[in-house]
């Protein structure tokens, strides 16, 4: 059992430890404090007390968890753990909503996203930034109709250690590490990823080419971002500074980002949108790297959620 735990919440021996004696503080802190301040307010019927006092420590156990976890060096996972908790409830509200037959239209329901990234996961946080959940996105659009709701569900990665995959964890979202047999040869996760009742996919500095079940599973709902202006400098190799570098090479002008529809040939599905930045003489792979950055973190989320809100 507590090996189980262990594998399941990724610590050690000690941490496991600490983390059970958080859970037990934490909670104790929460019953006292929720009793304390009810018998403050002298109410009587039991029914009524019963009912508040569930409704107190639910909400004050995630701020008396939070706080003993501090001096036993817990925080950071049970902010993670909290905020998984509230990931898992949030979709869950939206789902019973629906089937209550309350404001039933396609407002209310939530896109679930997975982004597949190998590297360091600057675009795809730029993308967990945007639409962090359903909850902060109450927007309207200019007509005046809400915004559909979409959420990052889960990050897809090849590469153990990749930077992606600590962004992932400090978000609170569940990673799938994957294997190259079962991708290329197996059931390319399809399954996996309809288990997460995933949607749409966005691919974000991910190297390996899209097998075609998983194309065929997601029919025009896989896009990908591309650091250069396709369709030259794009295909197999081409990824990263190899790109840049080639684009120096070639005395380019200018350079650029292109998102496009994910076929089964690299860098090749039906463009989306292009974005371009000057390339200067004295640039390096170093520099127009950061350019290239920066227009797709500018670009990359708003062309998602573009592409969400015309119907995914
Ligand atoms: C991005 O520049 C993306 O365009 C590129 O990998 C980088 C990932 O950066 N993708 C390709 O080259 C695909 N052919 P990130 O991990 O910081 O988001």
């Amino acid at each position: 059992m507590l090996k189980k735990l262990k594998a399941r919440w990724k610590v050690n021996s000690i941490n496991l430890v600490l983390i059970i004696a958080t859970f037990a503080l934490g909670g104790s802190l929460c019953g006292y404090t929720g009793r304390k301040i009810l018998l403050l307010t002298g109410l009587e019927n039991e029914a009524l007390w019963i009912v508040l006092y569930l409704l107190l420590i639910t909400l004050l156990w995630p701020v008396c968890v939070l706080l003993i976890s501090l001096p036993l060096g817990q925080f950071a996972f049970f902010k993670k753990y909290i905020l998984k908790i509230r990931r898992r409830i949030s979709p869950l509200a939206a789902v019973k909503g629906a089937d209550l037959g309350e404001k039933k239209n396609n407002n209310d329901q939530v896109t679930q996203i997975a982004i597949f990234a190998s590297g360091a996961g600057s675009n795809a946080e730029k993308i967990i930034q945007t639409c962090p959940g359903f909850l902060h996105n109450e927007k309207k659009t200019e007509e005046g109709t809400a915004l559909k709701k979409y959420t990052v569900a889960l990050i897809v990665c090849n590469k153990p250690g990749a930077g992606v995959l600590k962004i992932a964890d400090n978000a609170g979202i569940p990673t799938l590490l994957i294997d190259k047999d079962r991708f290329f040869n197996g059931d390319s996760y399809v399954a996996e990823l309809q288990k997460h009742k995933i949607e749409f996919i966005v691919l974000a500095g991910f190297l390996w080419k899209i097998p075609e079940p998983l194309i065929q599973a997601f029919p025009k709902k896989i896009i990908n971002i591309h650091p250069a202006l396709l369709p030259k400098f794009g295909g197999l190799g081409m990824y990263g500074h190899k790109v840049h570098e080639a684009v120096i090479a070639a005395k380019e002008t200018e350079s650029g980002i292109s998102i496009h529809y994910v076929d089964e040939l690299y860098d090749h599905g039906a463009l989306i949108f292009q974005a371009k930045c000057p390339v200067d003489f004295r640039d390096t792979a170093e520099t127009l790297a950061q350019k290239i950055h920066l227009l797709e973190h500018a670009h990359y989320p708003k062309v998602i959620a573009g592409i969400l809100q015309n119907g995914c």
